[in-house]
Order: structure tokens, then sequence, then C-alpha cells
């Protein structure tokens, strides 16, 4: 099968997932979407009300940042795969717990091996508390470790790790703020030493 079935594979589970209480409360679950093909992954937290009313990742006003973002660096939602730690909402956005991690990073793990992406951008603290822990990196929160890439083997992939700020914990802060476009702008710079094109 071709990479873009199989992420349908794994999107047509999530829909259906009942393997941890969030689908008690959700509306849709949000599996992520994005090319197959690219070459940078971008994970967040936990869909949030827009997102549970859509079935789309990143769709509210924190969604409507990370597009100015991505198109400041000259990307758009299409050049890259966005997906979340947990795929369904939790109840009034309360932070997702310990055991819903557990269950249900199985499928980010899964869409992670099959688009194979150069760069994961891990937004906040949760989705790379996640990733440092698998790549046994030591990690004491998103202030110490954001625009700071580190090289990983994780998942059976070698891949670039950029930890950044989650845009919706910025949104009302200018000077934070600043610090994710600078990031952004950090990640740009990577992306051109390291990858070709960015399209593939
Ligand atoms: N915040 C997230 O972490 N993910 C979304 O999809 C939306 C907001
Ligand atoms: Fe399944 Fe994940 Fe939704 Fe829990 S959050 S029900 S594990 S898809």
């Amino acid at each position: 099968m071709i990479r873009k079935e199989l992420l349908a594979v794994v999107a047509s589970e999530v829909t259906v997932c009942t393997k941890c209480p969030l689908w008690k409360t959700r509306r849709d679950a949000v599996p992520g979407e994005g090319s197959a093909k690219s070459k940078i992954m971008f994970f967040g937290e936990a869909p949030g009300r827009s997102e549970d009313a859509q079935g789309r990742p990143f769709v509210g006003a924190a969604g409507k940042f990370l597009d100015e973002l991505l198109s400041e660096i000259g990307l758009s939602r299409e050049d890259v795969f966005i997906t979340n730690v947990v795929k369904c909402r939790p109840p009034r956005n309360r932070a997702p717990k310990s055991l819903e991690v557990q269950t249900c990073t199985p499928y980010l793990d899964r869409q992670t091996r099959i688009i194979k992406p150069k760069f994961i951008v891990t937004l906040g603290n949760y989705a790379t508390a996640y990733i440092f822990s698998n790549a046994k990196l030591p990690f004491s929160g998103i202030t110490q470790a954001h625009g700071k890439p580190h090289e990983v083997a994780i998942l059976g992939l070698k891949a670039i790790v950029f930890p950044m700020f989650h845009p919706a914990t910025v949104l009302y802060n200018p000077k934070y703020k600043t610090m994710l476009r600078q990031d952004f702008q950090s990640l740009n710079d990577e992306l051109e030493r390291t990858l070709h094109s960015r399209k593939s």
C-alpha cells in the first residue's frame, strides 16, 4: 500500500476509536492531515473546540496563527503533515492525562513511521515531552528546549526534532509570539540546509 492509503487506515481507526475515555465526550476525533510525502510533521497537543467540531487539526485561533507562521517561511498546510499527540478533545480543553497519551500515541507512532519525516516540529510541552522521552533526551520544559534542534533516532528513523512553543499558549503574549516567529525562521534555515527540496 502507498503512504496515503496507510494513513487513511490509521485515520479510519482513530475516527471510531474507543480505547481511552476521551471518546465519550468527543464529537469528532481528529486524526491529522496534510501531505503523506511531507518531510516535515507538526505535533500539537490535543484537539480544541473548533477541531472537535470539524474533525480537523489546528482550525481555531491557534491554527490561524500556525497558518501564518507556515506562510512566513513559504510553506502551506499542504506541504506538511499536522497532527496531535492525543486525537480526541479533552473535556474543557484540560491537559491530556498520561494514560490518554499512552493509549493514543501508538496512532501518532504509526503515522510517523508511515510518513518518515526528516523534521518533527513539536509544539508545546506535551508533544516535546513525548518525543524527548522516546529519544531518551532529558526534558525540563519547553522554555528551555524551544528553538534547539536535536538529531534523534526514533521509531526506526533518523529525524531532526525541533521543539517550539505551542501557538495557542503564545497567542496573547507578544514577546513569546516573537520567539515563536524566530524559531520558525531557524526552522527555515535548517530546512534550507538539510533538504534539497521541501516538497517531494
Ligand atoms: N491545539 C492543539 O494542540 N491541537 C489542535 O489541533 C488545536 C489546538
Ligand atoms: Fe482513541 Fe486516542 Fe481518542 Fe483515546 S484520544 S479514544 S486513544 S483516538
